[in-house]
């Protein structure tokens, strides 16, 4: 969507995955206040985004408008906005388009002006907008699509920059029509905070997605969604959104979690925390302010391609690479078995398809996690932990490079 917005994929925090529907002013303020002392916002996570069930269960009879539930919002919701903004932070807000929102609070779908006005009022500056009690409007691209442009339409009446992110759950095949009318779109049903267990089901892994909820999505599940749909998004169309992370809410190893971090800065997934901030672990807050992984997912370019998935152990490994609008490169190597991955070859000609030259260079590469650098010809070498993930930036060498490779052929 060519409203000025989301050149990059968007960063911060939503309350859903780990408050669900226990939300209020404390809440949502004690965690932008700790994103902001963890040094976070600093880092880019500048968007503070509040999830379902902040209304009262009725619109106002004499307005038509939606109401902030005054018991949870004893300030009011304008109020807390203007402390969000003042912390220098962005907000978000969350409606659904349908009648009501997935956990029935009043939804938008025909209301899209009188409510999108009223957010432009109280100067949200991101919007979440749910798929649930559509009212049977789906089922075809068409019929989706015209749900969701109501409201793109309405948010651009209001003359207020807005960030739009769809959240249909990869419904009639979004990622076809979605760039047109939002800056980013979900693909999947709901996250789980699990790697790849087998006994949840992802649907829309493999085929596009019926009504999902209570379906559940691990991270694999996710992965395996976003990797053929990355030619759809990118700086100038929008952004595949791989749902709110986990990180912190403790279904996953510390292994899983880089894999998660990493995945979805590499695939350029919008990245919003969704833990309790303030209760976050030392090497959690590590992990999230990571500034290799955020630059890879910070810069202007497309997400990185999927170039092989093998069979390894009692899983697979997974080869992504990217180019970088500076001209590096990034690498990822996940490694979904129960085994250490020990020494891969991973081959340039593999990482570079398209690009048959640069398999001739000497490469400075510096593997994102334990900061090591070093110099690479011909191949990489994966050594990564079960259910984890390396990740290294390529840079080209300038030093006689050249003549490096074809004196040492
Ligand atoms: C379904 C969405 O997929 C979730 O992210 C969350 O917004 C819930 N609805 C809220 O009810």
């Amino acid at each position: 969507l060519d409203n000025g917005l989301g050149q990059t994929p968007p960063m911060g925090w939503n309350s859903w995955n780990h408050y669900t529907c226990d939300i209020n002013e404390t809440v949502i303020l004690s965690n932008a206040k700790a994103m902001e002392e963890a040094g976070l916002l600093e880092l880019g996570y500048n968007y503070i985004v509040m999830d379902d069930c902040w209304s009262k269960r009725e619109r106002d009879p004499e307005t038509g408008e939606i109401v902030p539930d005054p018991e949870k919002f004893p300030h009011g919701i304008e109020s807390m906005i203007e402390e969000i903004h003042n912390m220098g932070f962005k907000f978000g807000m969350y409606s659904s388009a349908g009648k009501y929102t997935c956990a029935g609070y009043p939804g938008s779908l025909d209301h899209e002006e009188i409510d999108a006005k009223k957010f432009a009022d109280w100067k949200i500056d991101y919007l979440k907008y749910d798929n649930c009690f559509n009212q049977g409007r789906s089922g075809t691209p068409l019929i989706s699509y015209k749900r969701y442009e109501a409201m793109s339409e309405a948010l651009n009446k209001t003359g207020r920059p807005i960030f739009y992110a769809l959240c249909q759950w990869g419904e009639d095949q979004v990622w076809n029509w979605a760039s047109t009318v939002a800056n980013s779109w979900r693909i999947t049903g709901d996250i789980y905070d699990s790697f790849n267990r087998y006994d949840i089901r992802c649907p829309c892994e493999t085929y596009d997605c019926p009504s999902l909820q209570g379906y559940h999505c691990s991270i694999m599940n996710i992965v395996n969604k976003a990797a053929p749909l990355v030619q759809k998004t990118g700086p100038n169309s929008g952004w595949s959104d791989m749902d709110m992370l986990e990180i912190g809410n403790g279904g996953m190893t510390y292994d899983e979690y880089i894999t998660h971090f990493t995945m979805w800065a590499v695939l350029k997934s919008p990245i919003f925390l969704g833990n309790d901030v303030s209760n976050m672990t030392p090497d959690h807050l590590e992990l999230v302010s990571n500034p290799d992984v955020i630059a890879v997912h910070q810069d202007v370019s497309a997400p990185a391609n999927r170039m092989w998935k093998k069979p390894f152990g009692d899983g697979y490994v997974h080869l992504f690479s990217g180019s970088l609008s500076n001209g590096d490169w990034v690498v990822a190597v996940i490694n979904e078995a129960n085994v250490p991955l020990v020494e891969m070859s991973i081959l340039f000609s593999d990482i570079f398809i398209d690009n048959r030259d640069n398999t001739k260079f000497v490469w400075n590469i510096k593997d994102l996690w334990t900061k090591e650098t070093t110099t690479a010809a011909r191949h990489l070498t994966a050594d990564v932990a079960p259910h984890g993930t390396q990740v290294w930036r390529l840079q080209k060498a300038t030093h006689n490079s050249y003549n490096y490779y074809w004196v040492g052929h």
